[in-house]
């Protein structure tokens, strides 16, 4: 069997690397595409979790653009797919690196899995541009991995057939609770003394549609919280969207008890999480990871396609507005009946073992289509 696993961005490589490592588990002969959409940040994943890689298109530019990513992954992959024989292509989630990928098998009518299906906010431009790109794979995809019944029942609205539908939880937590148990000492003595005298606070930020004022008023709000509250102290991981250190720079250089540092490595990163008290975040990942280490997450974002932590109560969408940013921290700051009901350790995005599911549900659909075809 020939499968194709095609990942351009940090977040990619994380929720792709069990998946991977299962189907080589079942025996499979997995062929890794790296479109290399993020350079860095993808490169330090790789070696986190010593991944395979046979292709790496190389294609990040600084500040790229939509079209940039999106006309090189499929001029790219597209010469590939003419040559080779693939039985199917797999993909994750909603960058621009599986929309282009997604759309460049169906050109040569490969099968597509997609992994992470079915998350939505019904909201065109929020994400921009993931909300539209994930749609879009879902219309052509054929194996559709939802992480949550919520996201099955999305495709389900949508009229893609059920039978097209797994639920598997999010691969993403197989990834962070492998990492999570292991035994881990800090290299770095900033990183091991952190929070160690004050309470930590995590702050990532990145999110197209938050560039300008909104991460502004992100960064002005940590800003203000961290003058007001002796005893916190406040991890940055700047992402290297050149957006994000636009806005940092103005509110955040400088200050006691403000960290920024380079994106941290995905393995001291989880052991960060885990020290952290509490953390605000636009991120999508993060959104996830925090409620199975049982911290307290406000999302720095008004609309998300993932409710389920919202529901459960332990995260709280607080949008990218100064005012509410700084009353809800304050107050899981000072109450702490209120923070011990968010700091509830739950998984309502998987089990830890979504990766061999959708491995054993790919080789069998893959071998019925084979029987069928002789
Ligand atoms: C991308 C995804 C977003 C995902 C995020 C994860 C799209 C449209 N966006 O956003 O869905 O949440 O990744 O982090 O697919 N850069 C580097 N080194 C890196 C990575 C990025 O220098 O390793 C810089 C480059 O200047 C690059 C810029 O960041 O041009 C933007 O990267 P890009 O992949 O276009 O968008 P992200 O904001 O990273
Ligand atoms: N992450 C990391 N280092 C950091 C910040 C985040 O390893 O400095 C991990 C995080 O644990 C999560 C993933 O990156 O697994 C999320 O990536 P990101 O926020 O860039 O993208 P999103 O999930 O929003 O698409």
């Amino acid at each position: 069997m020939n499968i194709w696993v095609i990942i351009g961005t940090r977040p990619e490589a994380i929720k792709m690397a069990p998946v991977i490592k299962s189907l080589q588990n079942e025996g499979v002969d997995v062929t890794v595409c790296l479109t290399g959409q993020h350079r860095e940040l993808l490169d330090q994943v790789i070696r986190a979790f010593s991944l395979p890689v046979h292709y790496d298109l190389n294609i990040m530019s600084p500040g790229q653009k939509l079209e940039d990513i999106t006309t090189r992954v499929i001029t790219n992959l597209c010469n590939f797919f003419s040559n080779e024989k693939i039985d199917a292509v797999l993909v994750h989630g909603d960058t621009t690196t599986t929309l282009a990928s997604a759309i460049s098998a169906y050109y040569y009518k490969i099968p597509i899995g997609h992994v992470e299906a079915g998350l939505r906010t019904y909201d065109k431009y929020r994400p921009f541009p993931e909300e539209i790109n994930r749609r879009l794979v879902d219309a052509i995809g054929d194996f559709l991995y939802a992480p949550t019944q919520r996201a099955k029942e999305n495709l389900l609205s949508e009229h893609i057939e059920e039978e097209k539908i797994l639920v598997t939880g999010n691969t993403g937590i197989d990834a962070l609770l492998f990492i999570a148990e292991m035994q881990y000492n800090f290299e770095e003595e900033e990183l091991e003394t952190i929070g160690k005298k004050h309470r930590l606070i995590v702050v990532t930020a990145h999110r197209r549609e938050n560039f300008g004022k909104p991460m502004d008023e992100i960064f002005m709000a940590v800003a203000e919280l961290v003058s007001r509250n002796k005893d916190i102290e406040v991890l940055i991981p700047i992402h290297p969207n050149p957006n994000v250190l636009a806005s940092a720079e103005k509110y955040l250089i400088n200050r006691e008890r403000i960290h920024l540092s380079s994106p941290l490595e995905y393995i001291p990163f989880v052991h960060i999480l885990k020290k952290s008290y509490m953390i605000l975040t636009d991120s999508g990942g993060i959104q996830e990871e925090a409620p199975s280490l049982g911290k307290p997450v406000l999302v720095l974002r008004d609309v998300t396609e993932r409710p389920e932590a919202i529901e459960a109560g332990t995260a709280i969408l607080v949008g990218p507005h100064y005012d509410r940013i700084l009353e809800t921290a304050q107050r899981l700051l000072d109450d702490s009946t209120f923070y011990k009901s968010m700091a509830n350790k739950i998984n309502p995005y998987g089990d830890g073992k979504s990766a061999p599911r959708i491995a054993k549900h790919l080789i069998e659909r893959l071998k019925v289509k084979t029987r069928s075809k002789e």
